[in-house]
């Protein structure tokens, strides 16, 4: 069940000033966007939704979202520089792995944003921003922070194998009630997303945590194919990779874990 948009309200966050709360939506993502575009909404939107019907992925895939997931997009007014906006789905990464763990889940971040189990998905990130180009150079007018846990649900609601994805349910044995998730989750966001431009602290759990880091690595990208080993992840958040052509960065990418060193 999801919970109602007081009791939500009742949690009370930095992050937003208003919540929205849906048995049914296309995608939470949308719903934010659009509240950015509102007159009066000055950010600090939290949309949550029961299910979505055309959920969003990264690189434009589709989000299985069935009941008993969590399912928010925050809509977030920053006032820092665009370049700081891709910190911001690795912080949430950084959140959400810190909250899972806690849960005694022992999550992994595979780059850039999603929350691994032993090799099965649980979690994705997705950052969308809306930049305009003004007088001074480009200026960050929003960005949308969409996370999908799988909580009380099985990998098979998904449509995938258990060797593809987990769950809470699956990892501890049990359900855990979505406004508990909700409110232990929350103040992690707001921790890790109030240092984005002090990132030094983040990078070092995203380092720590990374379930790329030391691995060898195919990355998909724009059309192009990279293979090497993964090396570091600089401030900016990109993989570093070696391949054997040099060093390569990448600040986006479909990650893919090969066998071996
Ligand atoms: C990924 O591809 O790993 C990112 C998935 C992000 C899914 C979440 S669920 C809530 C929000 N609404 C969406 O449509 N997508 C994001």
């Amino acid at each position: 069940m999801v919970p109602s948009g007081g009791e939500v309200l009742g949690l009370g966050s930095r992050l937003f000033r208003r919540v929205v709360v849906l048995d049914e939506v296309e995608s939470t993502q949308r719903v934010a966007r659009e509240a950015a575009g509102e007159e009066g909404s000055s950010g600090g939107v939290l949309v949550v939704a029961g299910r979505q019907v055309g959920g969003k992925g990264r690189l434009g895939r589709e989000w299985g979202s069935p009941e008993g997931g969590l399912w928010l997009s925050l809509l977030i007014k920053p006032d820092y520089a665009p370049v700081f906006a891709p910190r911001m789905t690795q912080s949430a990464a950084v959140a959400v792995a810190g909250f899972l763990r806690e849960i005694g889940i022992a999550a992994r971040i595979k780059w850039p944003n999603d929350l691994m189990v032993e090799g099965r998905k649980i979690c994705g990130v997705l950052a969308e921003s809306s930049l305009t180009s003004g007088e001074r150079g480009l200026r960050l007018d929003y960005v949308v922070l969409g996370i999908g846990l799988n909580v009380n649900l099985d990998p098979e609601d998904l449509g995938l194998s258990e060797y593809q994805a987990t769950s809470i349910r699956r990892e501890l044995g049990r359900d855990v009630p979505l406004l508990e998730v909700l409110a232990r989750l929350l103040p992690k966001l707001e921790d890790e997303l109030g240092r984005v431009e002090d990132f030094g602290e983040t990078l070092r759990d995203l380092r720590s945590l990374s379930d790329t880091l030391g691995r060898r690595v195919r990355v998909r990208r724009l059309g192009e194919v990279i293979e090497g080993l993964a090396v570091g992840i600089d401030l900016e958040g990109a993989l570093v990779v070696s391949t054997e052509n040099g060093l390569v960065k990448l600040s986006e990418g479909d990650v893919e874990n090969l066998r071996g060193l």
